[in-house]
């Protein structure tokens, strides 16, 4: 049986894509911003809510189906937007998670920093796909990006929001990280090492921001997005991109009950609750701590996503029962694409969805809709 068939947890994808791409690579998907704060508590957060389950009760079927921004889907978890894939996988990059997703069904999502073009994603992925964007400083960019997405069968945008600068991701500059990485003396010996990684990235064609080729991306990624995105986007830009979409509308990166409400007055479809998986403001609030205010502030008027250290399907079970809708997954399967491409992503997904069913039958509920808030407590309170 292959390491990949073994892995038990997505720990150990984790573990499998530390031995499997060079430490540089792997620190731009495992790192965050600054003291790395808001990274580990958002994932450690989850075992601050414990589970009260239900006896007695008739599991022998158990439906994971569900309804996220008006897209039927048979999981209540999703592939959220991450920049650059072919860094993680340099032949296939997007592609490899792109088919994966189409053959569970789930939706996908891609980021505007995409390795490829949306429309080769679109070609390998007849599923369900949105499409990520931020605010260019010329916003002509974003236009002719959303019509090229959209003729390509992208049905759903996401704007993400919480990247008004680029966080000070440091494991980055120490390890001399750039997009395309340049094998420069201080990289080889770590690239020599991850033999696999290195064959694939040198008979391969160069890693760039795909879509938008006419961009000079030899630089770090940080830089890139500092000196293109914009640093005044406002709220009418947030309308003005939901106006020419017109189609489903995430805004992603809400921290703040008033913000949730402003999403819901410019007609967004979902609030979308992320830290950017800790990468922008460090000591920032963990997602699922979250919840409970958004869900609130929301009250049924839009669907609520949420990401964030989401590494177990109980993580799924207990933000479903908070008052997510649906449930964005990030580092789970790019551990799962540096550890076997496709093969890897499919083995995160299918982790997820195994620890997902398990939890709800030990919990005694058989559908979504049957995770509430009543089978969680805060730990240290009392009912
Ligand atoms: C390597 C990496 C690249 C990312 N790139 C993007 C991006 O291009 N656009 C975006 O909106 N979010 C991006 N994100 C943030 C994710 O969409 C998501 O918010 C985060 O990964 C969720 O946390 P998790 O990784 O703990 O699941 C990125 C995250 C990672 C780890």
């Amino acid at each position: 049986m292959s390491r990949l068939a073994r892995t038990q947890s997505i720990a150990d994808l984790r573990a499998l894509a530390k031995a499997k791409i060079p430490r540089m690579v792997f620190d731009y998907i495992d790192g965050g911003a600054e003291d790395e704060v808001t990274l580990r508590r958002s994932v450690s957060a989850y075992d601050d809510y414990e589970l009260q389950w239900h006896a007695l009760r008739d599991v022998a079927e158990i439906d994971l189906s569900t309804t996220i921004m008006g897209q039927n889907t048979p999981l209540p978890f999703l592939i959220t937007p991450t920049a650059a894939n072919r860094l993680f996988h340099p032949r296939h990059g997007e592609l490899a998670t792109a088919r994966a997703a189409a053959k569970s069904d789930l939706i996908y999502s891609c980021s505007t920093i995409a390795s490829q073009t949306v429309e080769v994603i679109a070609a390998a992925n007849p599923g369900p796909k949105w499409v990520q964007v931020y605010v260019w400083n010329d916003r002509k960019i974003v236009e002719d990006f959303l019509i090229r997405a959209k003729e390509a069968g992208f049905t759903g945008c996401i704007l993400t929001v919480d990247v008004p600068v680029a966080g000070k991701r440091e494991r980055d500059p120490r390890n001399y990280f750039s997009v395309p990485p340049k094998i420069s003396l201080p990289l080889i010996r770590q690239v020599l090492a991850r033999p696999g990684w290195l064959a694939d990235f040198l008979t391969s064609s160069s890693i760039t921001a795909a879509n938008f080729t006419e961009f000079e991306t030899d630089q770090d990624i940080m830089g890139f997005i500092d000196s293109q995105f914009s640093k005044s986007v406002s709220w009418d830009d947030a309308a003005w991109i939901k106006d020419i979409w017109g189609d489903r509308f995430a805004v992603k990166g809400i921290s703040r009950a008033e913000d949730a409400e402003r999403c819901v007055e410019i007609g967004a479809d979902a609030v979308w609750v992320s830290n950017h998986g800790g990468r922008q403001l460090d000591t920032s609030v963990p997602t699922i701590d979250l919840l409970p205010e958004i869900a609130s502030a929301v009250a049924g008027r839009a669907d609520i996503i949420l990401d964030g250290g989401v590494r177990r399907g109980s993580h799924i079970a207990k933000a479903l029962a908070l008052g997510a809708t649906g449930i964005a997954i990030g580092r789970a399967w790019l551990y799962g694409l540096g550890a076997g491409g496709e093969a890897g992503v499919a083995r995160a997904i299918d982790i997820l969805e195994d620890e997902l069913r398990r939890t709800m039958a030990l919990l005694g509920v058989t559908k979504i809709a049957d995770l509430t808030p009543d089978l969680i407590r805060r730990r240290g309170t009392t009912p």
